[in-house]
């Protein structure tokens, strides 16, 4: 089982600057195109801006890029012809520096045409560097920073006389700011040349090939066998060897992991999106993300990442909880979960607020950073102003390898498997899974979790799977719920105690994906002004399941239906209270309390897919959003 890589962080504060945006690049004896193509769409959901090639042949060096998705440019190559080449690049693009459109579209030459190069990152300092290079007489066609980049390194390749990875390597001591580059030469056709620091570079390793990405999926079917590039590393591979060199020229040996992925996991499987395929897999992702680490029967519970931080935690005088979005929403489950079984005090905060707040931490806190790509800048930053204060970072990552694990002091992995649609769902309940089982491992050790009820917990949640299951079996009734509630313009989600982070995931699911304004609310926070918005056209989506606050929540429900709300609520089976009152109700199992949040949350996931899908909304990869927010 792969396990969190612990990795001092000694450089400077460059997470700000990162920036979304897909590379691919391939060098080998098979053709290159269909492969660059293929690893392009699988990282579409880093960036839909642009996309290109550039493809080195007999004939030469040649770019094609086109703007929007990358079946735009697929399309423009099939009306161009037959393209065959062993070695090419290809991007597609999250814009930063100039429109999305066909010039400003990634890869771009150097000035003599022999470079190319495609880039995912920002250099900050391009325009003092472009200015330069226009008094020394170079034109430039677009208004990317990614152009300046390698006609900056072409003008000291000319000037040096040296190789094109000595000028890369004197470049990258000037250029400020954040990049994972791969530089393609017409005068070495058997060569491709990467480096990276702050965005991140995979290098695929097959026989006498190469594969370099920004993640693991575009070169998993192609070997399992991968380098991680480093933050200040460049990397050459250059007639079937790959070099590995610091940027003070000092070679370096490169560690080659064995990847887990297996390609049925980033394939759709039948279903018509990956959101929906995702939601469908939770039963098996929370069984996964539990699997050899808890066993309910023997009372074991073990969290390998944990176990050489355990006196860590259990005497932190504070737990804070980093994250943004929903894996902030999972951090706030977390918040009840820990306060609740191991009786320490938790703060849950947005990455983007801490990292600017000047906060008040020290080395006895214990901070967890939870993130399902590994790779938010917010989050990233968060963590590295939380580690020079000296606090303990724990991650809860869900992409093996990503830049949170190789930062944090450990962590521990969901093992959800890869999530392509860019609204989170089964990431979610994985995090939660695994938080669950750090509160009560904590609680247990703490001695503030008596026994009995430990492993009472540890078979609730070992349940879990089977319960989401069931939970699914819901989704021909709430897509039928969904077709009543497609037109609305607004919705309220309200939910208390552990539902209440519910009800803001179940908001944002449905902003995020069919763009339906929706405010989550702690339930009894309604009469302090949403309130004020409820009438007949006002859908209340409620959860209200059989817990603590339950009867509280029916008398909320009361109060919308006094005022004419139409209200879709999320019940435990058998319930009969809300039934009354409510217009719509959509039974999960009854579990812990503390558990709710893993079933509660699967109708209200489904309701915003199906809505999403009835308003003809790109599900997966909905409008100005990314998979990865690497830009802060
Ligand atoms: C979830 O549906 C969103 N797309 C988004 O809020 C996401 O959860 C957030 O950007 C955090 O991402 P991370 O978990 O990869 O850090
Ligand atoms: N800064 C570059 C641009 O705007 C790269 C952005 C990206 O990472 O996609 O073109």
């Amino acid at each position: 089982m792969a396990q969190f890589l612990f990795l001092c962080l000694t450089k400077t504060n460059f997470y700000k600057f990162l920036v979304m945006c897909g590379i691919v690049a391939y060098v080998g004896q098979q053709d290159a195109l269909p492969i660059i193509i293929k690893g392009l769409k699988r990282l579409e959901y880093r960036g839909y801006d642009s996309a290109g090639v550039a493809l080195l042949d007999q004939r030469g060096l040649s770019i094609y890029k086109k703007k929007g998705k990358v079946a735009e440019l697929e399309k423009f190559l099939e009306e161009t012809g037959d393209i065959h080449a062993n070695v090419g690049i290809g991007h597609t693009r999250w814009a930063t520096h100039g429109e999305p459109n066909d010039v400003n579209a990634h890869p771009h030459y150097s000035s003599s045409e022999r470079f190319a190069m495609i880039h995912n990152g920002i250099i900050e300092n391009y325009e003092v560097l472009k200015k330069d290079l226009l008094q020394k007489g170079y034109t430039f066609q677009s208004e990317t920073d990614t152009e300046v980049f390698v006609k900056f390194i072409e003008d000291i390749y000319q000037h040096n006389g040296c190789s094109l990875e000595e000028a890369l390597r004197l470049a990258l001591h000037k250029v400020v700011g954040a990049y994972a580059i791969v530089l393609i030469n017409l005068e070495e056709p058997n060569t491709l040349i990467a480096a990276r620091k702050g965005s991140p570079l995979v290098i695929g390793v097959g026989e006498k090939e190469y594969f370099f990405a920004s993640d693991a999926t575009p070169i998993i079917e192609y070997t399992n066998k991968v380098v991680y590039l480093d933050d200040y590393e460049i990397a050459v591979v250059r007639n079937g060897e790959l070099q590995i060199k610091t940027i003070e020229n000092v070679e370096t040996n490169p560690y080659i992991n064995q990847l887990e992925m297996e390609l049925e996991a980033i394939e759709k499987g039948g279903y018509e999106h990956f959101m929906l395929k995702e939601i469908f897999e939770q039963p098996k992702s929370i069984a996964d993300c539990l699997r050899g680490r808890l066993d309910a029967k023997s009372g074991r519970l073990v969290l390998g990442g944990l176990r050489e931080y355990m006196n860590k935690f259990q005497n932190a005088e504070r737990i804070i909880i980093t994250a943004c979005g929903t894996s902030w929403h999972a951090g706030l489950v977390a918040e009840y979960l820990f306060e609740e079984f191991a009786r320490i005090p938790v703060e849950v905060e947005y990455a983007s607020e801490f990292r600017y707040r000047n906060p008040v931490i020290n080395e006895k806190d214990f901070v967890i950073a939870i993130s399902q790509s590994g790779e938010t800048a917010d989050t990233l930053a968060a963590i590295e102003l939380a580690k020079s204060r000296g606090a303990t970072i724990f991650g809860v990552c869900n992409v093996v390898g990503s830049s949170i694990p190789r930062t944090t002091h450990a962590g521990s992995y969901t093992h959800a498997g890869p999530e392509i649609g860019v609204a989170s769902t089964k990431a979610f309940t994985a995090q939660i899974s695994v938080l669950a089982m750090m509160a009560l491992k904590l609680g247990y050790q703490r001695g503030t979790l008596p026994e009995s009820t430990y492993i009472q917990l540890l078979h609730e949640l070992a349940a879990i799977p089977a319960k989401v299951e069931k939970a699914l079996q819901t989704n021909a009734l709430v897509e039928k719920i969904a077709a009543e509630y497609k037109d609305a313009r607004n919705m309220l989600y309200l939910g208390r105690g552990y539902n209440f982070p519910v009800a803001l995931e179940g908001a944002l699911k449905l902003k995020e994906i069919s763009y339906i304004h929706a405010e989550g609310y702690p339930a009894a926070e309604m009469k302090h002004g949403p309130i004020a918005l409820i009438d007949e056209e006002m859908p209340v989506i409620f959860i209200a399941t059989q817990d603590s606050s339950y009867e509280k929540v029916v008398s909320n429900i009361q109060e919308v239906k006094a005022r004419k709300g139409k209200i879709v609520a999320v019940v435990t089976e058998g319930d009969t209270q809300v039934k009354a009152l409510a217009d719509h109700v959509i039974e999960v199992p009854l579990t812990h309390e503390a558990f709710t949040p893993l079933l509660s949350v699967v109708p209200l996931q489904l309701f915003s897919y199906h809505i999403a899908v009835m308003r003809g909304c790109n599900v997966d990869q909905p409008r100005n959003l990314a998979k990865s927010v690497t830009v802060e």
